[in-house]
């Protein structure tokens, strides 16, 4: 039997090279798409590979972009792939308050280029979509797939127009492809401006008296934290059931900004209490020292409060199960390298 093929775009980034590690462990041929960068050229952002031990000769990379649709025809064209993975964005949601027109590109026609190509050239292909929980925005906690979507940014409202293309593709051209509707989900290889990892080497930095204070934005948001490592193997779980869905990942468990504060500090033998409301309020540490502040530089134009998830369907149709709790997942990244 030939080796299956598989193209991910987005490979550099946390969830490409997690996923680029399990399918090369699955004996896949892992063909990755990667932006040319006029500051690093195209390679030099793919440091996370060797930190998650993934050899580069174990990959094919193409300098290519989403956007272009004789690009992602070419691609398909010379790879012929046998599974997709698009889980490339403009991810950083803030960020996309600032280019929503380039967050939509990417995100949206980047989605519709990549489905276009498929159908036409390589119809037998599976097709995962990186959905996210932005798309529920402030809907009711806890949301499943049968949650009304509300999404409050527009990554959310790109993410959820490339939702629907999935859908259309998939019952208009009979083409096997699915949503993978994720929930936060970090590691020791997340950006360091998500602001999980923005405490960690945080917390970090002020025990190794590099530096005094973490300014963070709203305290009070709420999220459901899992582990990329887990949700990587959602995505290729959701891609071998038999019929193509939707499905969400999700722990089930939904912890403030606050409460992620105090736990990483925690790990570090620190303990931290709160004074004040609003923008005035402060975290302490045992001594005395203002260890976290309030910046109204990093809240949002519009705030997604709390994001909770209903993982049963993917439980119960895929046997998929988170295996790191909140716990494991803030002790995981403290222990991590620092980026
Ligand atoms: N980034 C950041 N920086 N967020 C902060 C900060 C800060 O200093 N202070 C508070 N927050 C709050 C944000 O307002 C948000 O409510 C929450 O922390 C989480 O922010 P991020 O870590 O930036 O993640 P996100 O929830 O906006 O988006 C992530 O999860 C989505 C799934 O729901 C990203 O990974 C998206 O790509 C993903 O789709």
């Amino acid at each position: 039997m030939s080796v299956k093929k598989a193209l991910i775009t987005g490979i550099a980034g946390q969830d490409g090279v997690y996923l680029a590690k399990y399918l090369i462990a699955q004996g896949y041929e892992v063909h990755g798409l990667v932006r040319w960068d006029s500051d690093v050229g195209a390679f030099d952002r793919l440091s996370r590979f060797g930190r998650l031990g993934v050899s580069l000769d174990d990959v094919t990379l193409h300098i290519g972009d989403v956007c272009d649709p004789h690009n992602t025809l070419d691609l398909f064209y010379h790879i012929r792939p046998d599974m997709i993975y698009n889980l490339a964005a403009v991810s950083h949601v803030a960020v996309s308050f600032k280019t929503p027109t380039a967050a939509f590109d990417v995100i949206s026609t980047g989605t519709l280029n990549l489905l276009e190509a498929m159908r036409r050239l390589t119809p037998r292909a599976r097709f995962y979509q990186a959905s996210s929980s932005e798309m529920f925005g402030n809907a009711p906690a806890p949301q499943n797939e049968d949650t009304a979507m509300m999404p409050c940014s527009p990554y959310g409202i790109a993410k959820l127009s490339a939702y629907h293309l999935v859908r259309l593709y998939r019952a208009q051209y009979d083409v096997f492809a699915v949503n993978g509707i994720l929930f936060n989900h970090e590691s020791p290889l997340r950006a360091h401006d998500f602001v999980t990892q923005k405490i960690v080497q945080g917390v970090k930095a002020i025990s190794a008296g590099r530096q005094d204070c973490i300014a963070l934005g709203n305290l009070d948001a709420r999220r459901d934290w899992g582990h990329a490592r887990d949700y990587v193997r959602g995505m290729f779980m959701m891609m071998q059931s038999d019929v193509p869905d939707d499905f969400v990942l999700a722990t089930g468990q939904m912890h403030s900004v606050r409460s992620f504060a105090e736990a990483a500090f925690a790990c570090a033998g620190m303990t931290i209490s709160w004074q004040g409301e609003g923008l005035d309020e402060v975290g302490i540490d045992d001594g005395g020292t203002v260890r976290v502040r309030v910046d109204e530089a990093f809240f949002r134009p519009q705030e997604l409060h709390a994001l909770c998830g209903d993982a049963s369907k993917a439980q119960r149709m895929l046997g998929w199960q988170p295996s790191y709790d909140f716990q494991a997942l803030v002790r995981d990244m403290m222990e991590g390298a620092d980026v």
